[in-house]
């Protein structure tokens, strides 16, 4: 049963609205997450939320969350790119898992193109901005619901 998701943030993204608005917007990340906990709760679901800058407390609340929450949506921001203790830890976790990015990785510099995250998730949503976390809440409640 689906009834309570955590949204991790990783490194940067506490600077949403004033860092780079070209790429990510203007909205803040509190923005975002009022949103996602917007459409979540329609669902009848509650959001947890943490950003953090620091890989240790990302892998720390991604230990915490089994048995803690039901489902992960993950912005890594740049340690999708290389971080082996996230995949791991996220590996670890039995829940579903949803990767969100705000730009299009893909579609930018050749560093971004790599997500050591994607493979242990069950999918990834991308380039949407702030829609992209409120559309991870929709593919949740659609898994939940088949
Ligand atoms: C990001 C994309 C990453 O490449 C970048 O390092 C970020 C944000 C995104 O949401 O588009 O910090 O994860």
């Amino acid at each position: 049963a689906l009834s309570s998701v955590l949204i991790l943030n990783g490194p940067n993204l506490n600077l949403l609205g004033s860092r780079e608005p070209d790429v990510y917007g203007t909205a803040s990340l509190q923005n975002h997450i009022e949103s996602a906990s917007a459409a979540a709760a329609a669902h009848g679901l509650t959001v947890k939320s943490l950003q953090s800058n620091s890989e240790a407390e990302l892998v720390e609340a991604i230990h915490s969350a089994t048995g803690t929450v039901d489902a992960i949506i993950i912005n890594a921001g740049a340690l999708t790119h290389y971080s082996w203790s996230l995949h791991d830890a996220l590996r670890s976790f039995k829940g579903n898992k949803i990767e969100v990015h705000l730009s299009n990785p893909s579609a930018r510099e050749d560093f971004r193109h790599v997500s050591v995250v994607s493979g242990v998730v069950d999918g990834s949503i991308s380039g949407f901005g702030g829609l992209s976390y409120v559309l991870a809440i929709h593919a949740l409640v659609a898994l939940h619901a088949s």
